[in-house]
């Protein structure tokens, strides 16, 4: 997609209080794209529209519901007459070491649950409307298992998703772009700028924006957690697996209490 072709565009964001999501909103609005976010809180977004260059329209996200997501997404593209891009970005996250239930089941039903109503109804208008673009926030966690067991698994699911909606759109012989954005680490503390591994949330939105634009299938966003990918793709599971669980000082105080209790 050309600079051009977005000058006419209109986008549907999901999951738009997120702070990258609001990085791209400005992005895209700064190339003219209208567009229409759907939020849990719409209102939280009052301000960050008004700034914005472009048209916005605000709308209430429960993705707890999938009946709902379908109904107010096909609704919004309604009122829109459509859409070129519709971006996702919606996710949960949590650890325990004690796998509570409760926090899977919410990961579950966002990352999975949620984000498949999402995919599933955007792919369809895209169908009807006979082209358009489906870009996701994605996370190279679903790469390999981890101790945010759901997580990382709920992952692993988008990525699927995704690339089978990308052959099911070449089966259709549809012009509709689906692009799996796998997101390394994001800094949204500036503070943290100064660590090597983590991006500030504008660079990352411009890779990402740059990624859909070229309409990349499968992008590591910033580019250096290709490498980390690779590598994580390749480790035996006896390496990969002990690199999560104890840090340094974890290690050095466990031998520490080991020594006194000797
Ligand atoms: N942060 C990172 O370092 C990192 C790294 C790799 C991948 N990612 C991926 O990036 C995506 C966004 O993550 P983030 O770190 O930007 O998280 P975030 O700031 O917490 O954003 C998550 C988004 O999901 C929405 N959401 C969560 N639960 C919801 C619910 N029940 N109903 C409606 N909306 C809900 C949030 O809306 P509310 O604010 O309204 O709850 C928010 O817009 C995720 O897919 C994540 O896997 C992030």
């Amino acid at each position: 997609m050309s600079n051009t072709f977005m000058t006419k565009a209109t986008a549907i964001i999901v999951g738009a209080s997120s702070l990258l999501s609001q990085e791209i909103a400005k992005k895209l609005a700064s190339q003219g794209v209208k567009l229409a976010l759907f939020a849990q809180d719409p209102n939280s977004l009052s301000d960050l529209a008004t700034s914005l260059p472009t048209e916005v329209s605000l709308h209430q996200l429960d993705i707890a519901d999938p009946q709902s997501v379908i109904a107010s997404l096909e609704q919004v593209w309604q009122s829109l007459g459509g859409a070129h891009l519709v971006l996702v970005n919606t996710g949960l996250n949590s650890y325990d070491a004690a796998l509570p239930w409760q926090p899977e089941q919410d990961i579950i039903t966002v990352n999975v649950q949620g984000f498949s109503a999402v995919c599933n109804t955007a792919f369809k208008l895209f169908a009807d409307q006979g082209y358009g673009q489906l870009a996701a926030i994605n996370s190279i966690a679903g790469l390999r298992g981890g101790p945010s067991v759901a997580y990382h698994a709920s992952k692993a699911f988008a990525s699927n998703y995704l690339e089978g909606l990308s052959m099911h759109a070449q089966r259709l012989k549809l012009p509709i772009t689906i692009t799996d954005i796998q997101l390394g680490l994001l800094d949204k503390a500036a503070m943290q700028k100064s660590r090597l591994w983590l991006s500030p949330p504008a660079e990352v939105a411009n890779q990402v924006v740059s990624a859909m634009e070229k309409g990349k299938r499968k992008v590591y966003v910033t580019k250096r957690w290709r490498l980390v990918a690779w590598l994580t793709k390749l480790l035996p599971e006896f390496i990969y697996n002990t690199r999560h669980w104890r840090t340094k000082a974890e290690r050095q105080a466990e031998k520490a209490a080991k020594k006194q209790q000797q």
